[in-house]
Parts: structure tokens; C-alpha cells; sequence
């Protein structure tokens, strides 16, 4: 199954990476964490998923974050990641941080999908045998659920914590209001909310609309998802849609309609900021998200070691200067309107 040897991670790897607590946890994540959405389901090539893992952990990666219905097929993602954690990782499981959630369509009938106890707790189960771990370090909500009582999805949490199959739990996509109330919950409970996983990227900015003035109050941390807009916001469609580029797969969410000639040219708008900064366009659209105090780390994802190298190389340079900021939401606020 495996071509390549067994992995010695490099002995370097915790040399520049940087490390952020996590709200008001004791938990640190690095500034970069890495998603396994894409490239890492039964249809795509096992060896370039575990070339991503190793370099991204040779640079310092410590956390990857998995769903249960990541592949395709469903749970692919978690059989991946659990082949190459036994074959490579295994030794280093207390350098890690892993996570993997429940909340969308995952089996069939009436308890395989949303927010109710019997998913949530049948869904862990499933995922750490996928994985073959013991436990997972975080374990998420992964949407909202409007009809399940939140003390329930809640409660659901708190009982996965204390039967030691998670250390810590979250929410992802969960608004602002929700979003307190169920730091509430759970804070009655007895298990804090370590952290929040919503989208956020120059071209979705809905955190900023309170979302964020929550997690920073209640001391809740941050990981934000798809910062490069699943590809946008890199030099990736500057010249037309790649054969292979995640919009060219009719398996993924980002569409060939997506790339729209008027938004590509402001992303040139925004690539000519990046490269007077001295930075990649993928690398300013990560400095940008990790500019926001609330924000704990960036979550990405890639398609090749490349990839990952380069987003890491963000962190180099994260301060922004005013006038660059301004320059920056001219142009978004020009691509809204
Ligand atoms: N909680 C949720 O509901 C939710 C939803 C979505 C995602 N997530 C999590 O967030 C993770 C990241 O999401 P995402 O994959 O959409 O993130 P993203 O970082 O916005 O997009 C990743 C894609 O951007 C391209 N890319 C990455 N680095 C690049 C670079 N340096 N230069 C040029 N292009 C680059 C690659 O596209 P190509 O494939 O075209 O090379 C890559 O597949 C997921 O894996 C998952 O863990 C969570």
C-alpha cells in the first residue's frame, strides 16, 4: 500500500512555527493548522496525502482537522488519515492535535445527520475506529441544529468529554447569539468551549458581525476555515481555471462559475498589495485573517507539500500597515457593492 519509508519528522519542526492560546484554555495551535476536506478522500492518491501530512508537520503543524463526512466517499478522510497516523504518526500522537466533528448528513434514516445525542455520540464512535485513535483532542458541532434543544447537543458535548473520547469540544458555524448561549450551557455544565470554527476569508467577512466580540468576551478561541476562499484568494485562477485546481473537480463545493472574471481582477488588485508586501497572494489573504486578535489560527488546506510550505511562509510577515488595510478594504468593498 505504502511506497515510501517510514517517517523521521524533522528534528527542527517546532523552531518557526508559532504557537497562540487558545481562548482562555491551556491549549496552544499553531498559527496554521491543516484541513482534510479535500485531497485526502478514497479518490485521491493516499502517498500525496501523506507527502502533505509529514511536511506540514515537518513545519511545525501540530493539529489537522478531519469531519466524519470528509472524503468522498463519506469517512474516507478519517480511513486516510488513520492509515498514515498508524504508519507514521503513531509515535508522535502526543505532539498532535486532532479534531473531527458531526452536525451534516453522515447515514441514513433519522440519526445520522444534525444535533441530536444518539448522532453525535454513534458518529464519534465510528469516526475514532476510522481513524484508530483512542480519542480525538477536539470534538465539534458542526452546524447548527434549530429543532434539538441546544442543551441537548450540549449535553451530548459534555458526555463525550467526560467519557474521555475528546479532550475538548466546539461548535463551527454557530452565530453569534447561539454561539453565547451555548458557551453558557456549557459552562454550567461543567466543560468550558475551547473554540469556534466559522468561515472567514476577505470574501466572507460575517465573523466580524459580532461573532468574533463573543469568542474574545467569553475567552473562547478561534480557528477560521477556508481563509484562502477554498483557492481563491491565491495566484491559483489568476491565469484561468488549472487542469486539477480545486475548481476544475466536479467533486468540490468551489465551482467553475465561481471564477468570475470581475473577481479575479480585483484579486490581481489585491495579488499587486501582496507582492509590495513581499508576500504571496495566499500568504497575505492568511496574514489578513490572523491580523484579527480573536483569531487563533488559520485552518487551510492543500494540495501538494508546496502548498502548505508556501501558506506557512505567511507567517514571516503578519503586521499589516494602516494604508495597507485601507487599500485592502477598498477593494473588497468595491467587490461587494
Ligand atoms: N467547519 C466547516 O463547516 C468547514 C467547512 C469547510 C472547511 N472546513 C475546514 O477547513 C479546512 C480548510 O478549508 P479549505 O480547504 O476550503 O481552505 P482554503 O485554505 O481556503 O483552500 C484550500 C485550497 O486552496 C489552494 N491552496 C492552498 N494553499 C495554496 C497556496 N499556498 N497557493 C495557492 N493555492 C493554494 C488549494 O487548492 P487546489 O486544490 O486547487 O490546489 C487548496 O486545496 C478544511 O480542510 C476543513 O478542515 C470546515
Amino acid at each position: 500500500m505504502f511506497i515510501t519509508p517510514a517517517y523521521l519528522p524533522d528534528k527542527n519542526r517546532y523552531e518557526s512555527m508559532q504557537y497562540k492560546r487558545c481562548g482562555r484554555s491551556g491549549l496552544l495551535l499553531p498559527r496554521i493548522s491543516l484541513g482534510l476536506w479535500h485531497n485526502f478522500g478514497g479518490i485521491d492518491s493516499l502517498e500525496n496525502g501523506r507527502a502533505i501530512l509529514r511536511h506540514a508537520f515537518d513545519l511545525g503543524v501540530t493539529h489537522f482537522d478531519l469531519a466524519n463526512n470528509y472524503g468522498p466517499p463519506y469517512g474516507s478522510a478519517e480511513e486516510t488519515f488513520g492509515a498514515i497516523f498508524a504508519r507514521d504518526f503513531k509515535p508522535y500522537r502526543d505532539e498532535l492535535i486532532i479534531s473531527t466533528k458531526a452536525g451534516w448528513d453522515m447515514w441514513p434514516g433519522p440519526y445520522g445527520n444534525l444535533g441530536s445525542r444518539k448522532y453525535l455520540i454513534a458518529s464519534l464512535d465510528q469516526s475514532l475506529k476510522r481513524m484508530g485513535l483512542d480519542y480525538v483532542d477536539i470534538f465539534y458541532h458542526h452546524r447548527p441544529d434549530p429543532d434539538t434543544p441546544l442543551e441537548e447537543t450540549m449535553g451530548a458535548l459534555d458526555h463525550i468529554v467526560r467519557s474521555g473520547k475528546a479532550l475538548y469540544v466546539g461548535v463551527s458555524s454557530y452565530g453569534p447569539e447561539l454561539t453565547a448561549r451555548a458557551v453558557h450551557v456549557l459552562r454550567g455544565l461543567g466543560t468550558p468551549m475551547l473554540i469556534h470554527q466559522p468561515v472567514y476569508n476577505m470574501l466572507n467577512r460575517w465573523v466580524e458581525d459580532g461573532l468574533l466580540d463573543v469568542l474574545g468576551k467569553e475567552g473562547v478561541g478561534c480557528i477560521v476555515f477556508s481563509p484562502l476562499a477554498q483557492g481563491l484568494l491565491s495566484n491559483r485562477y489568476l491565469g484561468g481555471i488549472p487542469q486539477g485546481s480545486r475548481a476544475s473537480r466536479s467533486v468540490a463545493y468551489l465551482q467553475k462559475d465561481d471564477v468570475k472574471p470581475e473577481l479575479i481582477a480585483k484579486i490581481r488588485q489585491l495579488n499587486d498589495i501582496a507582492q509590495q508586501r513581499g508576500q504571496s497572494m495566499a500568504q497575505m489573504a492568511i496574514a489578513w485573517v490572523l491580523r484579527q486578535p480573536a483569531v487563533t489560527s488559520a485552518l487551510v488546506g492543500a494540495s501538494s507539500p508546496a502548498q502548505i510550505e508556501d501558506t506557512v511562509k505567511s507567517l514571516d510577515r503578519l503586521d499589516f500597515t494602516p494604508e495597507e488595510l485601507i487599500r485592502i478594504d477598498a477593494i473588497l468593498t468595491e467587490l461587494s457593492s
